[in-house]
């Protein structure tokens, strides 16, 4: 079982960051919070300084994670302010227009640095940090879209797929250093990411559901974890629709 006292949070004014940041405190971890937007940053910050203990520290600091050059110096940061890190949740993204980025090759590219390339860098080096430490656990959200590239949202999926390969690695390399790298992949989950989608179904999951199952799967270490786990007999059967078939739905 992981520890979570010390829990650095990347993205944390994602609405499920904010939850799984709350549960957080409730259990007694001191968080050191990144987030880009500074009004959303200082509200979860106050809100979670209220809910905590004297003996938790709560933290953190605006980045725009496009901005790679600034990772090291972040992760650094933040390590330093909680006198260690026994967890890490990377929870940053964007859902794109997949049409837009059709016609748009430097949207494409902005969105695939948004949803792999900037979340690939901060594992690279939270990767070699944890393996110096030999213990805690690494985990970040992917997606249930990046088992499989659909016409709808393949953009989208290739970078949350790009994620998931790099986890798996990763998670080879470090579980003979005693660290954990857990693959997040929620399906739909009602935050202001899918405010325009239509809710209805049984399918959609409550932010605060998922914030739940995020922070057992970090204390398990498990693998890759479906939220809610539904999710992996639905994409289970997806992902063996034979390609000749697959091809012509208008998924
Ligand atoms: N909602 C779903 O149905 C669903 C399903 C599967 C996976 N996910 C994944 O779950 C994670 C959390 O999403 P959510 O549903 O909680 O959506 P959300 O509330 O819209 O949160 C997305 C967050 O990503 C942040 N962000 C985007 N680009 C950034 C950048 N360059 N630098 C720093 N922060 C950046 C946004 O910051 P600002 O506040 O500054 O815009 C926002 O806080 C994402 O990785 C998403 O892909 C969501």
């Amino acid at each position: 079982m992981n520890s979570l006292k010390r829990v650095v949070i990347i993205g944390a004014t994602s609405t499920i960051a904010e939850h799984t940041a709350r549960q957080l405190v409730e259990k007694g971890a001191s968080l050191y919070c990144i987030g880009r937007n500074p009004d959303k940053l200082q509200a979860l910050l106050q809100d979670l300084k209220v809910r905590a203990g004297d003996n938790q520290r709560i933290d953190g600091c605006v980045a725009d994670l496009l901005d790679v050059d600034r990772h090291d110096a972040l992760i650094e940061t933040a390590e330093q302010a909680l006198g260690g890190m026994d967890a890490v949740l990377i929870a940053h993204g964007t859902l794109p227009d997949q049409q837009a980025c059709q016609r748009d090759v430097a949207l494409m590219r902005r969105e695939v640095e948004t949803n792999a390339l900037s979340v690939i860098s901060l594992l690279t080096l939270l990767g070699n940090r944890f393996e110096q430490q030999g213990a805690g656990v690494i985990a970040a959200i992917g997606s249930v879209a990046g088992n499989r590239g659909r016409q709808s949202n393949y953009v989208y999926g290739a970078a949350k797929g790009m994620v998931a390969i790099f986890l798996q690695g990763l998670r080879n390399r470090l579980a003979a250093h005693g660290v954990d790298v857990v693959t997040l992949k929620p399906g739909f989950v009602a935050t202001p990411m899918t405010a325009d989608f239509d809710r209805s179904g049984p399918l959609w999951a409550q932010p605060q559901d998922v914030a739940r199952g995020i922070i057992k799967a970090m204390i398990h270490g498990r693998g890759e974890t479906y939220l809610p786990g539904f999710w992996r007999w639905i994409m289970l059967v997806i992902t063996h629709i034979p390609e000749p078939l697959f091809k012509r739905m208008t998924l």
